[in-house]
């Protein structure tokens, strides 16, 4: 292998940077107080976490004065209804087992695995390296996932509990150097320039699939030849929709007016919009352009080489997969994005091509002929979920967002629309969509010490943004399309990698993911260490057998409660419901939740409040904790922002002066209101999460088992990292994929009772 030819050593892809802007200063972030206390004071009582059952009261109307006297009727004794206890299972211990482990009274199925044919004519998935089609199949690294019900008349339901679609996204695909390696033969080409064949595989296996589920003789299963079954891989045309539509940096050499694109690419969040279509967020997708070694120069330095850095492509960064040589083809060459055109507009070249990754994608999963839609005016980032605040009538609606990479920010998009209820059941999902999608304010957070927040408005008229110094913004197009410039521009938190958010249904209290950071540093060096602030307050080490993980390796969960004035609040407060840590770490510094060993975890990733029960499902993508336990999924009963207290930290410093880091930790989880459910196979994430409407399926994506698996590996399967699947019983061959599992429970109880 030729050293061009080679690709940095394996690191995560999801953990990424590119956030070097000079850090706030704490006389910064205490610049705009609002009282914490008097927004805490008459808040609601805790959050009601346990359904109980309704208890027969008699009537004993009537009135005193006038009364003919009523016959004597026996006394009814009281009927007595079985309350249902929530988080009553027995905890799941750490386990290192290469096999999905679920508490006694509960069995966990595999029905939707990579490669699973999705129509009657694809043949059956070998698992061998030899399969093709991969747009007829399920795609790789299921991640995201929501439930949309269908009726027996094969129409939209929202209360049917034994058939339905799953909208599940394909993030990406295992590989070690270049090739994706266990959908080839014999592991696949590293070198360049690729065979269009593996490409071509490799292509259709991202994207997002919709494929129907149904209970059928008491157990579940997907429909291989159901109508309704689709995939988006990341050549399929959408649209781009919002101010971005028509903008000149989305134009390319396939949209010469800029209103479209092919594919939607490393989708790993999702969201089901409160008119019931599905919302798939675009997240590591930089990675997977080049860009020639002498871009810069060609592109006249001009401000789009800034937007470019900032997004992660530098000149001479070279592509995740190598997918731009294999050949002459525009679907090849699409994923060179240097300017090689001779255009002043980029008409007759890919140099813009990026500008249409990177939004929040809307589709409508009952109708395949709808092209979906780019949200553009959610802005452009590394997505995660998309998080829809309390709907109320009258009131625009709220969507939280967060941007995973190291020391990104937290964002809230408010609409332009005011909600109508009659648009929960609309007749087009996509022009509803339109209506409140496309016409809004971003907002980006801006956390301060004393436990308060602010969110900024990104629009092109703030004094800050329109004369930021990094970057000339041309309109509010640009602001959305260069959203992570516009958040250095205001000043915004740099934060330790938001992932998913979701709101509380009990108050709508909104709770962000933030799963670790390996940049914090309480002597921080360089423009890309921060040091910790309140609410990122954490910088410890932690080992990993012998080796030490620095920085925040266990994350956290952050909760926000809105001002009085909901979505379209300005203030809020903040606090943390509970810091991952292991179990035995310092309580005074680490472990500051207290979490005890049904409890420990590390890295919080995929985290979703059920409809049914308000139980948080809290699910990990870890690589800290994972010499004692691989990844897992807990339950939790939270309360509200302010149950717990303040913490005051203090770190010597090199400098002297100790560094002192006010935070504020949630009321401590009991036995009772936290436990682990559920721990996975060998390498894999747990993601992706929904159930049906009466919440007694509960459906989970295992990704990537088995990708700590060498490529030279490949002909040899007992050096497989992992055999899951396949040990489970599932399907032919022993290459690990990723799957779709439902959990039920064996009483035919509500999942996490
Ligand atoms: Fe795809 Fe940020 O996890
Ligand atoms: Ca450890
Ligand atoms: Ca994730
Ligand atoms: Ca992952």
């Amino acid at each position: 292998m030729n050293s061009k030819d080679r690709v940095p050593a394996a690191i995560d892809p999801d953990d990424i940077g590119y956030n070097d802007t000079p850090n706030e200063h704490f006389s910064d972030i205490l610049d705009k107080r609002v009282s914490r206390r008097n927004l805490l004071r008459g808040g609601a009582a805790s959050a009601a976490s346990v359904m109980l059952g309704s208890l027969g009261l008699s009537a004993c109307g009537g009135d005193s004065t006038a009364a003919p006297v009523a016959p004597v009727v026996p006394p009814v004794p009281p009927v007595v209804v079985p309350v249902e206890k929530l988080l009553s299972f027995t905890a799941v211990g750490k386990s290192l087992a290469d096999a999905v482990v679920v508490p006694a009274g509960y069995t966990a199925s595999i029905i939707y695995a990579l490669g699973d044919p999705l129509n009657a004519a694809t043949p059956a998935y070998k698992n061998d390296g030899t399969d093709t089609d991969f747009e007829n199949r399920a795609g790789d690294h299921h991640d995201g996932m929501e439930f949309f019900g269908l009726g027996a008349d094969g129409k939209a339901s929202s209360s049917s509990v034994g058939r339905g679609l799953l909208g599940v996204n394909h993030e990406a695909t295992t590989n070690e150097s270049r090739a994706s390696f266990f959908i080839h033969a014999n592991g696949g080409t590293n070198t360049l320039p690729r065979p269009a064949a593996e490409i071509d595989k490799e292509t259709a296996l991202h994207g997002v699939s919709f494929v129907e589920v149904r209970k059928a003789g008491g157990k579940w299963e997907y429909v291989k030849d159901s109508s309704f079954n689709r995939r988006i891989t990341c050549l399929t045309e959408c649209e781009l929709s919002g101010p971005v539509r028509g903008n000149a940096l989305a134009v390319t050499k396939y949209s010469g007016n800029g209103t479209k694109i092919r594919g939607t690419l490393n989708n790993c969040g999702t969201g089901k919009t409160p008119w019931g279509s599905f919302v798939s967020g675009e997240e590591n997708w930089s990675g997977y352009f080049t860009r020639g070694a002498a871009d810069d120069a060609a592109r006249g330095n001009d401000k789009s080489v800034a937007s470019l850095k900032r997004y992660g492509r530098n000149q001479g960064a070279s592509s995740r997969h190598g997918w731009e040589s294999g050949g002459a083809d525009d679907k090849y060459a699409r994923w060179n994005i240097g300017k090689l055109g001779a255009s002043s507009n980029g008409s007759d070249d890919y140099r813009n091509e990026m500008n249409g990754m990177g939004y929040i994608l809307e589709a409508d999963p009952y109708n395949k002929t709808k092209a979906a839609k780019k949200r553009t005016a959610l802005g452009r980032y590394a997505h995660e979920s998309a998080a829809f605040g309390k709907l109320v009538a009258g009131q625009p609606l709220a969507v939280y967002m967060g941007d995973d990479s190291r020391n990104e920010y937290i964002y809230k998009y408010v609409s332009g629309a005011v909600w109508n209820a009659a648009d929960a059941t609309p007749s087009d999902l996509l022009a509803t969509g339109d209506k409140y999608l496309d016409s809004g304010k971003l907002y980006v957070a801006k956390f301060a010490a004393d436990g308060s927040g602010s969110w900024i408005e990104l629009a092109i008229g703030n004094p800050k943004i329109a004369a930021y110094a990094g970057y000339a913004f041309a309109d509010q197009a640009d602001v959305l399309v260069n959203a992570r410039l516009a958040g250095d521009a205001v000043g915004a938190t740099k934060m330790d990698r938001p992932e998913w958010c979701s709101v509380n249904p009990a108050n709508g209290e909104v709770y962000f993911s933030l799963t670790n950071n390996s940049n914090r540093n309480v002597n921080a060096s360089g423009s890309s260490q921060l040091v910790p602030d309140s609410a990122n307050p954490r910088a410890y080490t932690d080992l990993k057998g012998s080796s030490e993980q620095k920085g925040n390796p266990n994350g956290h969960i952050l909760r926000v409660k809105e001002g009085a004035a909901g979505a379209t609040a300005l203030a809020f407060t903040w606090d943390v419901y509970l810091f991952g840590a292991e179990s035995g770490a310092a309580a005074d510094k680490v472990n500051l939740s207290s979490l005890t060993s049904d409890q420990d975890f590390s890295s919080p990733d995929g985290l979703a409040f059920s409809p049914s029960t308000g139980i948080i499902w809290i699910q990990t993508d870890d690589g800290a904790y994972t010499d004692v336990t691989n990844c897992m999924m807990l339950a939790g009963l939270p309360g509200q922002v302010g149950d717990g207290k303040k913490v005051s930290l203090s770190y010597p410093t090199t400098a002297g002066a100790p560094l002192l880091v006010d935070t504020y930790v949630g009321k401590a989880p009991s036995a009772d209101t936290l436990k682990r459910f559920l721990v996975g196979p060998v390498d894999s994430e747990i993601t992706g999460i929904c159930e049906t409407p009466d919440g007694k399926a509960l459906f989970i994506n295992i990704q990537h088992p088995g990708e700590g698996t060498s490529q030279a590996n490949i002909g040899d399967t007992t050096k497989y990292s992992s055999l899951w699947p396949s040990n489970a019983g599932y399907g032919a061959g022993k290459r690990p994929r990723s799957a779709t599992i439902v959990i039920t429970k064996n009483d035919g109880g509500r999942i996490g009772s």
